[in-house]
């Protein structure tokens, strides 16, 4: 990993030239960040006047890479919520610095956003976790071996060492368990692993996933979510379980299961997000 590649303190020069690049198109200011996972991306088609951007024509981001994922920055209305979303994300699996994978919710920042709702697809570590669990993300296992923190800081972005106690935010969590009755969607709550991927788990990594007290597991999402609190974002999280983990079932893991869960769950998790937008200005 070039983990040291990108360190904190060469941010703001590369969220300078973002910023820059996101202004020439659109004005917009948003409430919300939210970062589409793995067959979430139809939440997109949900948006009103949309400035869509491709990853390629923002500086220093290259095309996203991973199938299912559209690789484009989109701002609009989200039930007449403004809102920044990441149709697509950038993983360290894909040989990225972990200095990259967090720069868009670091721009959604910059464009305003005081609130990020990161969302993934994810494998069931528990076994009541079925195909299509929806679980709130209450707390993180960050397994993946790197930080994107290290490295020499910018203090005027965030601190050394930042705190990680409720870094999940209690009130969102809240606000999206309403959202959730609100809709009708049943919703559990539990804590995600991030691993590097890209091979799925053993089964024996899976049970140790279990001991450790992992709910769910999946290759994104933790990094972004550290980078968020360091710099003083508030988080929320959504993971949607698009198949048990390896060795429950006893069937092969494939890219196209997680693909096809996430556009059968499509629905739900479209009017759970919508609720939640609509609901944020009363947290
Ligand atoms: N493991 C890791 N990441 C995943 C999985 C899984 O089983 N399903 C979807 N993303």
């Amino acid at each position: 990993m070039h983990h040291d590649a990108l360190p904190p303190v060469s941010w703001r020069l590369t969220l300078d030239a973002l910023e820059a690049e996101v202004r020439r198109r659109t004005p917009l200011e948003p409430a919300l960040g939210i970062v589409l996972g793995s067959g979430l991306g139809g939440l997109a088609d949900h948006l009103a006047d949309v400035t869509a951007i491709p990853f390629s024509e923002l500086p220093g981001w290259p095309a996203a890479t991973a199938p299912g994922h559209a690789g484009r920055l989109l701002l609009g209305h989200l039930a007449g919520v403004p809102v920044v979303a990441l149709q697509g994300r950038f993983h360290l699996y894909e040989g990225h610095p972990a200095g990259l994978v967090v720069q868009p919710v670091l721009l959604m920042q910059r464009l305003g956003a005081p609130v990020v709702l990161l969302t993934n697809a994810a494998g069931g570590v528990d076994p009541a976790y079925g195909a299509g669990t929806i679980m709130l993300i209450r707390d993180h296992l960050n397994l993946t071996g790197v930080n994107p923190l290290i490295g020499p800081n910018d203090e005027r972005l965030g601190p050394r060492f930042p705190d990680m106690v409720d870094a999940w935010d209690p009130a969102l969590r809240a606000l999206l368990r309403r959202a959730a009755q609100e809709t009708r969607v049943t919703v559990e709550e539990g804590v995600y692993a991030q691993l590097l991927g890209p091979s799925f788990e053993t089964p024996a990594e899976v049970r140790m996933l279990g001991v450790l007290g992992a709910n769910a597991v999946g290759m994104s999402t933790v990094v972004e979510a550290i980078v968020a609190r360091w710099a003083g974002l508030r988080v929320a999280g959504v993971s949607l379980v698009t198949n048990p983990g390896a060795g429950i079932t006893g069937q092969p893991l494939t890219h196209e299961e997680v693909l096809a869960a996430g556009e059968a769950a499509g629905p739900r998790m479209v009017s759970l997000v919508r609720r939640f937008a609509e609901l944020l200005p009363t947290t």
